[in-house]
């Protein structure tokens, strides 16, 4: 039932581009998609203010990401109060799984996994240069591989090139829903689908469910980290990328899941000035593509010809779409819900959520001005 409404948003994105792509003969002006256009568009939309080359304060501290350190008690002993116990625990959760940090000595250079903010796009970009050229590969940390290099973590981090992505949090949290119910190969009875309304208001209930019920049972449940695996995808960001004091970013660099190209080609500029002096190979730029929106990707590739927007951010924004369609479903209380439970992301992005401007109750209302994606539309005229 789920998959199919999710199919049908599919297939009436994909109509509306090609309905407007056909009725533009030939030139511009392109009608942008017939998506509706009002609040919740522009929610899962908002980037974070924070990006590109940023002030490291200071080392991400060890026991956030070498697994040796990390402290594996403390997320399933806080659930234990709160969920089975159901005491009165008012510490904020701490980090259900360690931080994801790769390392490529040779470039010198940490990227701190930050899951379902185009993660994986990157690493695979990495990954594909790798396969040509082994000093490119970026691989899980290491302490012996540290070790080895006379470096320790704080060394290590102080001297290397430190590199995360960031995701607008309402976007965040909708396509860590999709993600967590979508893999669960039972959902019926006690795993059947939860209202989006009922997540909001606490997004560890998917991994919660999982874990007692066995939702995501053996096939999609593999390695240490499964039982973690609903917890990880949607919780907040912040513990991997600041410093001991969390007020402070450990990361020289920010890459924008909504401006990915753009962000991600300075970076590869950044790299290739970094490494001058050195028999290190140059990076190549234009092998970035989004994994696993392919859909979107192939509808936007005429959308943007000849316009200042790289197609794969363009279908970022986008994809995006369906994930105002669930704001828009259940209204101010989801937006308010996932700002509460993100407060410190939002914080650390410089980002708030828009002022609701009336009309923006329950089940949402249409402003219906002109939609823009990124100034598309301004380019455009
Ligand atoms: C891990 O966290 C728990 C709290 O759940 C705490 O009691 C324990 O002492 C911690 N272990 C270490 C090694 O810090
Ligand atoms: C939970 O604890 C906090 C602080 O200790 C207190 O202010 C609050 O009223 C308590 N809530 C409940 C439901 O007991
Ligand atoms: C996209 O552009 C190519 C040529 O650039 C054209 O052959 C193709 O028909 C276009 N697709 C759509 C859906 O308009
Ligand atoms: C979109 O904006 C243009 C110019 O800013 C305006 O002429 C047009 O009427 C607008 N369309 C809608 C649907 O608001």
């Amino acid at each position: 039932m789920w998959h199919s409404s999710l199919w049908q948003l599919l297939l009436s994105i994909i109509s509306a581009f090609l309905t407007t792509i056909s009725a533009s003969k030939g030139l511009p002006p392109i009608d942008l998609p017939q998506s509706p256009s009002d609040y919740y568009s522009d929610l899962v939309t908002v980037s974070s203010k924070v990006y590109g080359e940023v002030k490291k304060s200071g080392p991400l501290p060890a026991e956030r990401y070498d697994e040796k350190l990390f402290n594996q008690s403390a997320f399933r002993d806080w659930l234990l109060l709160k969920v089975v116990y159901r005491e009165n625990v008012t510490v904020p959760a701490p980090m259900s799984y360690r931080c994801g940090v790769f390392v490529n000595h040779d470039y010198k250079l940490i990227f701190i996994r930050n899951r379902k903010a185009a993660s994986t796009t990157v690493l695979d970009t990495f990954k594909t240069a790798c396969k040509s050229q082994k000093v490119m590969c970026m691989k899980p940390f290491s302490e012996e591989e540290m070790e080895a290099r006379g470096l320790t973590h704080d060394t290590m981090w102080n001297s290397y090139y430190v590199i995360s992505s960031t995701r607008n949090p309402w976007a965040r949290a909708a396509s860590g829903y999709d993600y967590a119910q979508d893999r669960w190969p039972v959902k019926t009875g006690v795993c059947g689908v939860v209202p989006f309304r009922q997540f909001c208001t606490n997004p560890y209930l998917l991994g919660t469910m999982g874990n007692m019920f066995r939702c995501g049972a053996e096939g999609s449940f593999r390695g240490d980290d499964s039982w973690a695996y609903d917890f990880y995808h949607v919780e907040p960001a912040h513990h991997c990328m600041t410093d001991a004091s969390g007020a402070g970013l450990a990361v020289d660099f920010l890459i924008r899941y909504e401006h990915l190209h753009e962000d991600f080609t300075a970076l590869v500029d950044i790299i290739n000035e970094r490494r001058k002096g050195t028999s290190l190979p140059e990076l190549k730029k234009g092998r970035i593509r989004w994994r696993k929106q392919g859909v979107y990707v192939q509808a936007t590739r005429n959308l943007t010809g000849g316009v200042s927007m790289w197609r794969e951010d363009a279908a970022a924004l986008v994809s995006s779409d369906r994930h105002a369609v669930r704001y828009r479903g259940c209204g101010v209380e989801c937006v308010n819900d996932i700002a509460k439970f993100f407060a410190a992301d939002m914080q650390l992005m410089k980002i708030e959520t828009p002022p609701a401007v009336g009309g923006e109750r329950r089940g949402g209302g249409r402003k219906g001005h002109n939609r823009t994606f990124g100034g598309i539309e301004r380019d455009m005229g």
